[in-house]
Parts: C-alpha cells; structure tokens; sequence
C-alpha cells in the first residue's frame, strides 16, 4: 500500500506537534511547518516515517503559499492537510494589536493556506483537508472577541468548502476540528481539559473515518448545540 502523505501547518508545538506525533505512529510521511523551524527539526529527528520540514509565516501570505507548495511538490503531493496554525492572544482591554495579531492568522493566513489546498487538491484529483477550528466558534466572548469570531469564520469557511466540493469533479473531503480545552500554552480555559496526546488521538481517528466534523472531546457536541439553545441574556452570564 503506497504510505499517505500529510502535511501539518502549525505543527512546531501543542496540539500540532501531538498530532505529528500521532500521524506518524500510523505510518504517514510528514510535512511540517511553523515559524519555529527548529522545533519542527527536533520533532522530525524523532519521528519513525520520513519527515519534510519547512519555516513558514502564515501571515506572510504569498512566501507561506510558496512554501506550501514547493513543500506539497517535495513530498511528491500531499494526501491531507491540516490547517492548525492558531493564537489566542488575550485582549481584555479591547486593543487594536491583539486583535489584528488574531485576525491575521486565524483568518488571513488560514484562508491562504485553505485556497493554497483547496487549489493543490483540485489538481491532484483528490485530498482531505483538515481545518483546527474551536467550540469558541459557537459563541461570542467579552475577553477574547476577536478569537472567538476568528473560529466562526474557519468553521463556516470549511463548511463552505464541504459545499463547494460536494459538486467538484475532484474527490475532496474537508473536515472540521472543534476542541474545546486541550492542554496546551493556548488553552484559555480549564473545564474537561483533555490531554494533548488525546486531542491527537482522536483527530487522527476523525481524518481516518473522513469525519465532517470531530468535537474533541466528543461531549463538547452536546454543549455546542445547548449554546445555540440558551437564551442571550444566559449565554452573558455564562461568558
Ligand atoms: N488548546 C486549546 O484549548 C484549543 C482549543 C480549541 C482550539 N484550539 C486551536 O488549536 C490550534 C493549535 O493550538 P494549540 O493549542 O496547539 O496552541 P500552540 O501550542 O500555541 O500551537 C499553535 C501552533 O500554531 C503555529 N503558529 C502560530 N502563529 C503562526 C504563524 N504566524 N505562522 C505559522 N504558524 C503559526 C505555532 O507555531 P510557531 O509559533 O512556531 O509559528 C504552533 O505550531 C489553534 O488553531 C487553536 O486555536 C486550541
């Protein structure tokens, strides 16, 4: 059987690194990238299947699609790729900085990244792309408004992408990553904290069912469904 290919943009720590990690333990040959080009070389060193590394900006948008490809052109087409690269950065005092810097990658850059795929895929004949968005893109939040608007719009766009693939002559399926809190520098909260080695886990198992959509862990569907259910004056307590 010929070995799947993936690549994984933001995979230099947390939850991308884990699912680097996950993805190579079942057999995948990797392609990562991230700024931190030396940790993704420290975690390809380590990982059993044969791993391509690439430095890589998303909000530098045309270098970051370059890379994309060339890197795609390397690894002799990629199979799967997952769009992970992500920053909460907190901003309760409502500034321009944190929410441009949250805006920049969540949504300028990921959506580079998506057409860079959606455009790979498209002549390849096929892939699978893979979109980390959050629960937060379920609700609205006073502290870090602009994340949680950032993730409406990667949930909607993915969900977007489904449609426009549904009717493509290429065999694309896109899926959609919805955690709520995994341990990691980013998690902005505590409850049902799931280990980042479980989030991995169960994404992998999400890609390798061609999942439309994976809530890790899976009792964060029931909450995502009961936010769309409350009453507004309940939801701003509760945020
Ligand atoms: N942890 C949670 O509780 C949680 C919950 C819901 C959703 N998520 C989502 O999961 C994803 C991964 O987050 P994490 O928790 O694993 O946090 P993390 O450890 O901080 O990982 C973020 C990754 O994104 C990369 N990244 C950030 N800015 C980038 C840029 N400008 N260009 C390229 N890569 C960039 C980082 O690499 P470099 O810094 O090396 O560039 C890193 O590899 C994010 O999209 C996040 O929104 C996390």
């Amino acid at each position: 059987m010929t070995e799947q290919t993936a690549v994984i943009v933001g995979a230099s720590s947390g939850i991308g690194e884990a699912l680097a990690r996950e993805l190579a333990d079942r057999g995948y040959a990797l392609g990562l990238t991230a700024r931190r080009e030396e940790r993704l070389r420290a975690i390809a060193d380590e990982l059993p299947t044969e791993t391509h590394v690439a430095g890589m900006d998303v909000t530098e948008t045309a270098a970051a699609r370059e890379t994309f490809h060339a890197l795609a052109a390397d690894m002799g087409g990629a199979d799967v790729v997952v769009l992970n690269a992500g920053v909460a950065p907190d901003n309760r005092d409502l500034d321009w900085g944190p929410a441009r810097d949250t805006i920049d990658v969540n949504v300028r850059g990921f959506t580079a990244l998506a057409t860079a795929a959606a455009a790979h895929f498209a002549a390849q004949g096929s892939g699978h792309l893979v979109g980390v968005s959050s629960v937060a893109a379920h609700v609205g939040n006073p502290v870090v408004p602009a994340y949680h608007g950032s993730k409406a719009y990667v949930s909607n766009y993915l969900e977007g992408l489904r449609y426009r693939f549904a009717d493509h002559p290429a065999d694309v399926t896109v899926t959609t990553i919805e955690p709520g809190y995994v341990d990691t520098d980013l998690a902005t909260g505590e409850l049902w904290l799931v280990p980042v080695e479980t989030a991995a886990e169960q994404i992998a198992d999400g890609i390798a069912a061609e999942r439309r959509h994976v809530y890790v862990s899976k009792r964060w569907r029931l909450i995502a469904w009961a936010l769309k259910a409350l009453p507004d004056a309940a939801l701003r307590r509760l945020t």
